[in-house]
C-alpha cells in the first residue's frame, strides 16, 4: 500500500510565496518531548537514517524557562531553532499540572501561527477495527476559538469564557481546507458547526467556509451540525473526505476520527502556519512505559512522513510510510498496542530493514 497519509501541502505554501525548500540537505528542528518522547523520537531518526533522507536534525529543549518578565515561556534557542529551520517534528509535552501553567503545545502553536491543524485518518491494512476503509481529515482552526484562553471570574463561583471567532483566522483556515483538497486529489468539503446556536460566532466561521467554497466551484461543499457529524461518523464514515472546523470541534472530533482507524498511536498530525510548520504525534508521554522500549513510534513516523511531504521530499515519504505499514500489515513485529510484542526498537529495526 504505498498511498500517501499526506500527499502534499506545496499548494497552499505556494500561494504565499514564501516556500524556501530547495534541494540539498535540510535542516529540522526536533523537539523530542517528555515520557516515551525521546525514544520514538530516536526510532524516527533511525529509520530517516536507513532511508537515507537528506535531512540533519537540531534537537532543542522546550522546558519552559523563566524570562526577565518573571513568567515562563519556550527558551529563546527553541524559538530561534524554528524561526530558521522553518520545520519541526515534535514529540509528545507533559503540561505541569497546577495553576500558571499553560499546555506547552498550545504555546507552540501559538507562538509560531500555525494556523490549521490537519490529521488524515486512513485505515492501516491488516489492523482490524470496527471500520473498513476509512479515510478522511480533519482541518482544525488552530488559533482562537474556546482555545483563545480568555476566562474570567466575573463574581466568585461564575466564570466566563470567550469564545473568539474572527474572519481572517476562518478565512484562512477554509482556504488552506480547500486548497488542501485541491493539492491532494479529494473531492469534497465539509464544514462542520453549530451556527443554530452559536449564530454570531459559528456563524462567521460558516460563511467564511461559503465564500471560499464559491470560489472552489470544483470542489463539492457541504455543511453540516456537528452533532449530525458525529453521529453520522460513526455509522458510515465513508460519507466524509475532507473536513473543516473551529478550534474545539477539531479537537474532539480528530479523536473521534483517530479512534476509527486505531487510535492516537497510528494518527498522524501536522500544524501549518504561513512561516513554518510542525508535525507531531498527539498522544500522551505514557510515562508508565517511559524508557522501557516498548512504545509505538507509528503516529510520530507518520507525523515525520506527512513532514517529508509537506518539505517536497515526497519519495522518501512514500518509501518510509510503505515500509511502516507494511510492517504493520505483515503482523511479526507489532507493539504491544497493537496486540503484538514487539519493543519499540524491534518494530523500528524491521522498518529499516526494508528501507
Ligand atoms: C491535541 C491535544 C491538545 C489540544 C492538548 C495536548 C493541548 O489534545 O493536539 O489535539 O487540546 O489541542
Ligand atoms: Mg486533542
Amino acid at each position: 500500500m504505498a498511498s500517501s497519509v499526506f500527499r502534499s501541502l506545496v499548494t497552499p505554501l505556494r500561494r504565499g510565496g514564501r516556500r524556501q525548500f530547495s534541494s540539498g540537505r535540510k535542516t529540522v528542528t526536533l523537539i523530542p518531548g517528555d515520557g516515551i518522547g525521546p525514544e520514538i523520537s530516536a526510532a524516527v531518526q533511525k529509520i530517516f537514517s536507513a532511508a537515507g533522507v537528506p535531512i540533519d536534525w537540531e534537537s532543542v529543549d522546550v522546558t519552559p524557562v523563566r524570562g526577565p518578565d518573571g513568567m515562563f515561556g519556550i527558551p529563546q534557542s527553541a524559538i530561534d531553532s524554528v524561526n530558521k529551520n522553518q520545520i519541526g517534528l515534535k514529540g509528545p509535552l507533559m503540561t505541569p499540572v497546577g495553576k500558571g501553567h499553560r499546555s506547552l503545545n498550545l504555546a507552540l502553536r501559538k507562538e509560531f501561527n500555525l494556523y490549521a491543524n490537519v490529521r488524515p485518518c486512513r485505515s492501516i491494512d491488516g489492523y482490524e477495527t470496527l471500520y473498513k476503509d476509512v479515510d478522511l481529515v480533519t482541518i482544525r482552526e488552530n488559533t482562537e476559538g474556546e482555545y483563545s484562553g480568555i476566562e474570567h471570574e466575573i463574581v466568585p463561583g461564575v466564570v466566563q469564557s470567550i469564545k473568539l471567532i474572527t474572519e481572517p483566522a476562518s478565512m484562512r483556515v477554509a482556504e488552506f481546507a480547500f486548497n488542501y483538497a485541491k493539492a491532494n486529489g479529494r473531492s469534497k468539503v465539509t464544514a462542520v458547526h453549530k451556527a443554530n446556536i452559536m449564530r454570531l460566532s459559528d456563524g462567521t466561521f460558516l460563511n467564511c467556509c461559503r465564500l471560499v467554497a464559491e470560489r472552489n466551484p470544483d470542489i463539492k461543499f457541504e455543511e453540516r451540525y456537528l452533532d449530525t457529524v458525529c453521529l453520522n461518523m460513526v455509522q458510515d464514515p465513508s460519507q466524509y473526505d475532507v473536513l473543516v472546523m473551529p478550534n474545539l470541534y477539531g479537537d474532539i472530533l480528530s479523536d473521534l476520527c483517530a479512534g476509527l482507524i486505531g487510535g492516537l498511536g497510528v494518527t498522524p498530525s501536522g500544524n501549518v502556519g504561513i512561516n513554518g510548520a510542525i508535525f507531531e504525534s498527539v498522544h500522551g508521554t505514557a510515562p508508565d512505559i517511559a524508557g522501557l522500549d516498548l512504545a509505538n513510534p507509528t503516529a510520530l513516523l507518520l507525523s515525520a512522513v506527512m513532514m517529508l511531504r509537506h518539505m517536497e521530499l515526497n519519495s522518501f515519504g512514500d518509501r518510509i510510510e510503505t515500509a511502516c505499514l507494511d510492517v504493520i500489515r505483515e503482523g511479526r513485529h507489532r507493539t504491544g498496542d497493537l496486540g503484538g510484542s514487539a519493543k519499540c526498537s524491534e518494530f523500528t529495526d524491521a522498518i529499516c530493514e526494508k528501507l
